[in-house]
């Protein structure tokens, strides 16, 4: 099939650093298998990072260089996805502008997940920009028109969001946009290693996609178990171990066997811990392989993100013309 038959998908991430497991089996394994099947754009959203990070704009090109490195490690094929950089693509600053007109501030204001990351960031007070930016995700979307959006479950009310405006903009003006749908993962939160909460960088607890052997065995062997169980042989709970959780998430294979043998004392949690270590460094070792050839070329990087680029502004200017067509404000280029 031909990409002008394809659905689209269109995805991706604030470039805020490095990804970690959680990422991987939140969305980007999804992005992965489907980039066969669908036409896919994957932006890095450095606009919307900047939302938090303003004061400190210098980290963000190493940052964008880092996710596209990321992707590329975790199997993104650049000759199947279209990987691009949100500030490049100014057609989407122009499609904001024009969506906003389609939203109320106290939709903004009641978004749980704008609500949730305030609190996190402390602010009592948001900025325009950050309050505003599941409109500007909106128009990350719809710029290309596309169909379907892979995300964790923290994306679900910008989809809304999304799915509200393009209505909206149909109703009002002609059909422009499909309205797309969220496919969230079967695994939508991976828990991080100290076992309170979901893996993340801010708390601390992730194992990074980037992350070398040493690494990965040291942070498997920290990770946190069934905190009943304190002799070898203690019968054990594996749906309260974190461990246990990563043999679900990345050794579907062999989990039934671990949790038996762990509710019957006949596996302890040292060695439990050695066969997931194995496994991931399994799992992770041709992401390491990739990885090397853009460390070690990095002109790679900047190749493929000109020439996704590239292809995102054709399709921005194909959609900005249509909207301002069907917006009756194209007075002077008829
Ligand atoms: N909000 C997403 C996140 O925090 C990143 C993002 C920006 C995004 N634009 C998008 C995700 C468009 C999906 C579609 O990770």
């Amino acid at each position: 099939m031909s990409n002008k038959e394809k659905q689209r998908i269109l995805t991706g991430d604030r470039p805020t650093g490095r990804l970690h497991l959680g990422h991987y089996v939140g969305s980007l394994q999804n992005r992965v298998e489907l980039q066969e099947e669908y036409d896919t754009f994957l932006i890095i959203a450095d606009v919307q990072a900047l939302t938090t990070n303003f004061e400190k704009p210098e980290k963000l090109g190493e940052d964008v260089r880092q996710v596209a490195r990321d992707y590329l490690a975790a199997g993104i094929d650049p000759e199947k996805t279209t990987i691009f950089v949100q500030s490049m693509v100014p057609e989407i600053a122009e499609l904001t502008i024009f969506f906003s007109m389609l939203v109320t501030v106290n939709q903004l204001r009641h978004n749980p997940t704008i609500k949730s990351e305030a609190d996190q960031y402390g602010y009592k007070d948001m900025t325009y920009g950050f309050l505003g930016y599941p409109v500007s995700q909106a128009a990350d979307i719809s710029f290309c028109r596309a169909n379907l959006v892979p995300v964790g479950e923290d994306q679900i009310p910008h989809i809304e969001q999304t799915r509200k405006i393009v209505r909206k903009f149909n109703n009002l003006y002609g059909e422009v946009f499909p309205e797309p749908k969220a496919l969230i993962s079967d695994f939508p939160r991976l828990m991080g290693i100290d076992g309170k909460s979901k893996m993340s960088k801010s708390l601390n607890n992730a194992i990074y996609l980037s992350d070398s052997v040493e690494e990965v065995n040291k942070k498997i062997m920290k990770a946190k178990t069934d905190p009943a169980r304190i002799h070898k042989d203690d019968p054990g709970h594996p749906e309260v171990c974190t461990v246990f959780h990563y043999h679900e998430a990345f050794n579907k294979e062999e989990s039934e066997e671990i949790a038996s043998k762990c509710r019957a004392g006949t596996i302890g949690c040292v060695a439990c811990k050695k066969r997931m270590a194995k496994k991931l460094n399994l799992f992770l070792d041709p992401m390491r392989e990739r990885r090397k050839k853009y460390l070690e070329n990095p002109q790679l990087i900047e190749e493929i993100i000109q020439k996704g680029t590239k292809r995102a502004r054709k399709e921005a200017a194909l959609t900005l013309e249509k909207v301002r067509e069907v917006m009756k404000i194209d007075y002077f280029n008829k």
